[in-house]
């Protein structure tokens, strides 16, 4: 077999010089003479790379099977048993997983502080949380991985955590599998941040006994935006049963240019064998050995949170400088220098193995001019509250999402159910999930929220009024 079938199949497309009666509607050519300047010189570029998997990559009846082969190189080096390439991103994965693994009233133990796709995966597979809590850490305010002591996994089918945390913590996985094997009960890992870990010497979730892990292709490595993988370890769920999750959430026309930078992103770190993403994390360690002498500066790592931390996450916290992540963030991006998110406390930067580790420097040297120039006296924290929450919860989120439905304004639907959800974005944590009562405490959060970052997936874009269950009209 080719070492990169997709990879391969995607460049003998693009040399192939055949007359596409199918789609995509440019045909890959799109921008020939006669055309106006505008197709020719804006859209044309725009979609010269854009090779669809059907007619394009492979034939109309997928007779080469690139897909299902590089799929199942991915699947052999991460070791996994197998494998399914997305281009929904992690958040197909989420409810993908959830929806192949539990069903309408199975209880699934999962972490209240998932991304928002893992709560669209209780709607779409109906099934029961019962949500957990990761611990947080008591001075800083970050998760800092959900432990096997807090978990009832009590008639619970599943268990749902993700790992690493938005911030970069990671969960020690081994001892949740156990937990969840010893009554056979199935272990679902959402590292959609940790792609990177699966090809690091200690792997990634599988490695520690996960079932089923998703992980995003383009956000901890090298994959075209949207790209995902989902796969699975053993036998606790058959390939099929994960299959009927992903098919019923993928689109029937994928892009062999997302698929193929899957396939070529395992290629490219194989062949490297760890090189650079060592000198990368080589190269975060000193940036965070050189923020920590920056006075009254806190770099979130191993020692001071007393966790594992991802070697290629970079996360402060800056309340004892006196400004904010918001502030430090917002001048960064006026001089070029986009940061993964920032709220009031902390910053987090993702680096990755596109970095150089003098570009990483430079940064660092920037945001030390940042920090400096805002800095004042020391101020109270202000963690975010995205991972404070406490739901009250009344129904189940698929109960509450096809509940009938009323409109009113934020501030007096206290004590209604919410049918949505409220999502500061970045981190897509839901601080209301549908199900959940609205408290004081919830609406003053989405509040304080909307000052800082994008209030996003609630029906108001100005997210002062709610959809709440009608209960004139709810049984
Ligand atoms: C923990 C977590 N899971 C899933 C996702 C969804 O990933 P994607 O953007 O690849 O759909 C995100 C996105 O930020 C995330 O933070």
């Amino acid at each position: 077999m080719s070492e990169s079938p997709l990879v391969d199949a995607w460049y003998a497309a693009r040399a192939r010089r055949s007359h596409s009666m199918q789609i995509p509607g440019h045909k890959m050519r799109y921008g020939r003479a006669g055309l106006t300047s505008f197709a020719q010189d804006v859209l044309a570029p725009l979609l010269q790379d854009d090779i669809p998997l059907q007619g394009g990559a492979d034939d109309n009846v997928f007779s080469g099977r690139v897909l299902e082969k590089a799929e199942k190189l991915w699947a052999e080096a991460i070791g996994a048993d197998h494998a399914r390439f997305l281009v929904g991103g992690s958040t197909q994965g989420n409810i993908a997983a959830l929806t192949s693994v539990v069903a309408p009233g199975v209880t699934v133990s999962i972490d209240r502080t998932s991304h928002r796709s893992a709560h669209a995966g209780l709607v779409t597979s109906g099934a029961t949380p019962r949500w957990i809590l990761p611990r947080i850490h008591p001075e800083f305010g970050v998760p800092i991985g959900v432990n096997g002591a807090d978990v009832d996994m009590e008639g619970a089918y599943a268990l749902f955590v993700t790992s690493p945390a938005y911030v970069g913590t990671i969960t020690d996985i081994a001892p949740l599998a156990e937990v969840c094997h010893r009554q056979n009960s199935v272990l679902i890992v959402d590292q959609a941040w940790g792609a990177h870990l699966d090809f690091l010497p200690g792997g990634g979730a599988h490695a520690r006994g996960a079932d089923v892990v998703t992980t995003s292709v383009h956000k901890a490595l090298t994959g075209y935006s949207q790209t995902a993988v989902t796969s699975l370890k053993g036998t606790r769920v058959l390939p099929s049963t994960l299959s009927h999750g992903v098919d019923l959430t993928a689109t029937t026309s994928p892009s062999a240019t997302l698929l193929a930078s899957i396939d070529a992103t395992r290629v490219a770190l194989l062949r490297d064998r760890g090189a650079h993403m060592a000198l990368l994390i080589e190269a975060t360690a000193d940036a965070r050995a050189t923020l920590a002498r920056v006075p009254r500066l806190v770099v979130l790592d191993d020692a001071t949170l007393g966790c594992v931390m991802d070697p290629l996450k970079l996360t402060i916290w800056v309340p004892r400088t006196g400004t904010t992540g918001a502030a430090i963030a917002a001048e960064l991006w006026q001089q070029g220098i986009g940061v993964e998110a920032a709220d009031a406390d902390t910053v987090i930067m993702t680096v990755s193995v596109a970095d150089e580790p003098e570009e990483l420097a430079q940064v660092v040297s920037a945001l030390i001019a940042v920090i400096e120039s805002q800095r004042t006296s020391p101020r109270i924290p202000a963690p975010a509250a995205t991972w404070q929450i406490q739901p009250d919860v009344v129904l189940s989120p698929r109960d509450a999402y096809f509940a009938h439905r009323v409109r009113m304004p934020l501030r007096e639907s206290i004590g209604h159910v919410s049918t949505e959800q409220f999502c500061p974005y970045p981190p897509g944590v839901p601080l209301l999930a549908p199900g959940e009562r609205v408290t004081q405490q919830v609406v003053e959060a989405i509040e304080v929220a909307g000052k800082t970052t994008r209030m996003a997936y609630c029906s108001d874009p100005t997210a002062t009024t709610i959809e709440v269950v009608d209960e004139s009209r709810s049984p």
